[in-house]
């Protein structure tokens, strides 16, 4: 427990960091890799290169200080960021390494302003932030590895068939080698995948959201090839499709991940996607159709055209249900898509489509895809009196805003 004196001096010196935020982040990130070279192995890159992590990290560690005396506040986001951690191996032996080069790198940026009443504030501060962690992170490891079917760490699975999709994305089925039993997970979880790559002197771990429903003997996941135009081609996405082949062995962490279909729930359920955001849209359509027969359900996907639009006989074969309802919207549609009228909608997904075509706004809403496109779907369902315990979405990367407001903003799948 905190005395008083420390939390004011946590809360009166949360604008100073806020102020040099990301640059003490980025410090700590040298300071701490500079002596930790190992743990390169569990941190993205490219976010690193793009700054995505730092600006999540620094955003968090904002949040949980000006909470420092309540930070059951928190707790959802604690929850949210346990499970990237569990999913990636994060163990509490890692949290003081942390602890140590965020103190020096705060000390490094502020100077003399960071007197050693503010630097063991910070200590104290720290430890109670990195117990409320490790105890959330305990338990979800415990639970990875008792439940049935369930593992600790990474498991090795076998790449029982790998089949293409769309242009770019090629879905994996995976089965565990030991050939046990395999652990059930809500739809919208995520498996981690860590992968050793020849020439690369680092593992490199990716999320990939499973994109069929529970309950089957494999896991699968659908994988979207991120070619790099200005920027280097993403390394785990190509490499999977280009390098890794049927009979491969990936190594793969317990399902993971607080975005879930709430199958308690009866109400209407609208699942919007973007690009590859269908996968644990899907696998969300698919759990209903399963388990909620009765539950209406709308299925909106949005892509650039049929080319790269995957998936697609999955949908269909389920619209012919009375509970679901499907919708396409292609925003560059081929000759060949026209002439086939294999889409409902050309153009994006616009709060006026949303008016005149959902009518039923007591749903829950689920969406997935890129920034631009959950920024646009954020705001329409806002703008529509729809309120926020009813809206859930998944960030493809570190959790980002969806607040600044893009309503004229055109979106690109
Ligand atoms: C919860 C969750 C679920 C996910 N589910 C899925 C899914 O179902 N399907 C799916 O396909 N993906 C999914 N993802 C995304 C996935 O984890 C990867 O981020 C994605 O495959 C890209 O990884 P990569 O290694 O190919 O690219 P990376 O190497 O990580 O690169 C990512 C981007 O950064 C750019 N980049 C690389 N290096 C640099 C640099 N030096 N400077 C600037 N830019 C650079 C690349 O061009 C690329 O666009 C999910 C992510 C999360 C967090
Ligand atoms: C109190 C301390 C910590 C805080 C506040 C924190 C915060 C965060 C946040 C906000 C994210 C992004 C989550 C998301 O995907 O939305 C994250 C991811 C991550 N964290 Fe932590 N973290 C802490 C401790 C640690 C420790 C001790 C390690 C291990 C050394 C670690 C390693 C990682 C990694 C590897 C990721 C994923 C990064 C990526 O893929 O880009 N974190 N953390």
């Amino acid at each position: 427990m905190l005395n008083q004196r420390t939390i004011e001096i946590i809360k009166s010196t949360v604008p100073v960091l806020e102020k040099h935020g990301e640059t003490i982040t980025t410090r700590f990130y040298q300071l701490m890799f500079g002596n930790h070279p190992e743990l390169l192995n569990v941190f993205n890159h490219a976010n690193q290169k793009q700054g995505r992590q730092q600006k999540a990290l620094a955003g968090t560690v904002y949040a949980a200080a000006q909470y420092i005396d309540n930070l059951e506040a928190i707790l959802p986001v604690v929850k949210q960021i346990a499970h990237k951690h569990r999913s990636l191996g994060i163990k509490a032996e890692h949290y003081p390494i942390v602890g140590k080069y965020l103190l020096l790198a705060i000390k490094d940026v502020l100077g003399d302003a960071a007197t050693d009443e503010i630097i063991n504030a910070w200590a104290e501060a720290y430890g109670v932030i990195a117990d409320a962690f490790i105890s959330v992170e305990a338990e979800m490891y415990d639970e990875a590895e008792k439940q049935i079917g369930g593992w600790d760490g990474f498991r090795n699975f076998v790449v029982d068939r790998k089949v293409t999709e769309s242009d770019v994305i090629t879905s994996f089925y995976l089965k565990p080698e030991d050939k046990k039993a395999l652990a059930h997970f809500q739809p919208g979880q995520y498996i981690s995948i860590k992968l050793e790559i020849a020439g690369e002197k680092f593992t490199h771990i990716r999320q990939y959201s499973l994109s069929d429903s529970p309950g089957k003997d494999y896991y699968r996941i659908s994988v979207k090839r991120e070619a790099g135009t200005v920027n280097p081609d993403g390394m785990v996405s190509n490499y999977l499709h280009d390098g890794v082949k049927e009979g491969d062995i990936l190594k793969v962490s317990a399902p993971a991940g607080d975005f879930v279909l709430d199958t308690g729930k009866t109400t209407p359920v609208v699942l919007l996607s973007g690009g590859v955001g269908l996968t644990p849209m899907l696998s969300m359509l698919k759990t209903v159709v399963e388990v909620q027969p009765q539950r209406k359900v709308t299925f909106i996907h949005a892509a650039a055209n049929g080319n790269v639009h995957a998936l697609r006989e999955e949908v269909e074969t389920l619209t012919s249900l009375e509970n679901v309802n499907s919708f396409f919207f292609y925003d560059s549609p081929t000759e060949d898509d026209r002439k086939n009228n294999t889409f409902d909608v050309e153009g994006y997904v616009t709060q006026e489509w949303l008016v005149r075509n959902i009518p039923k706004f007591e749903a829950d809403f689920y969406f997935c895809g890129p920034t631009p496109f959950m920024k646009s779907i954020n705001s329409s369902l806002k703008n529509l009196g729809v309120t926020e315990d009813r809206i859930n979405f998944e960030f493809f990367g570190p959790k980002g805003s969806l607040e600044d407001s893009v309503k004229k903003e055109p979106v690109s799948i």
